[in-house]
């Protein structure tokens, strides 16, 4: 049984979360292996997907909304990184009930020039806002549901 936690992220959060996620499965006996959305050769080989991505305007980074739309492995876990505080900026998309939102973070010395300045239009704060907790309850809950799947027999 091995899972795909798959990521897109622009400023690293998301793949710490990605990465965490990894770690966190790993240590409830779950293999995990963590990929880059951009470089994931393949699906087919996985038992289960986690895929996230950091939320920008509203919406997720290419790579992950285009492995999204043709992943046909199930169970599918989704998660977004995005909000901040008291979200001054677009929710992230609602992707049904295996989706999970989770705080982000926002480091002004990883940010352009024009990303600081939509921050400091819409007034986000920065700071890092990621809740392990949250992170190592959807890490349970994965495991949990796959081993209370039947394995397949060959
Ligand atoms: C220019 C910019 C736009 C953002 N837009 C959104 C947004 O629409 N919704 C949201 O929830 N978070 C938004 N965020 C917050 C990021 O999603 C958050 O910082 C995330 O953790 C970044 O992940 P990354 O480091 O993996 O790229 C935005 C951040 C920046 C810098």
């Amino acid at each position: 049984m091995t899972v795909l936690v798959a990521y897109a992220s622009k400023h690293g959060a998301t793949r710490e979360i990605a990465e965490a996620l990894g770690r966190d499965l790993r240590s409830r006996g779950v293999d995990a292996d963590v990929i880059r959305a951009d470089e994931v050769g393949g699906v087919e080989e996985y038992d289960a997907v986690v895929l996230g991505s950091a939320v920008y305007m509203g919406k997720w980074l290419p790579a992950a909304q285009e492995l999204r739309d043709g992943c046909t492995v199930e169970p599918m876990w989704l998660f977004s990184s995005g909000p901040l505080g008291n979200p001054p900026l677009p929710a992230p998309p609602d992707l049904g009930p295996r989706h999970r939102t989770f705080s982000g973070r926002l480091d002004r010395e990883r940010l352009s020039l024009g990303e600081r300045g939509i921050v400091r239009v819409v007034k986000a704060p920065y700071g890092d806002f990621r809740d392990w907790d949250a992170v190592a309850e959807l890490a349970d809950e994965i495991a949990r549901e796959l081993s209370a799947v039947p394995q397949s027999i060959a």
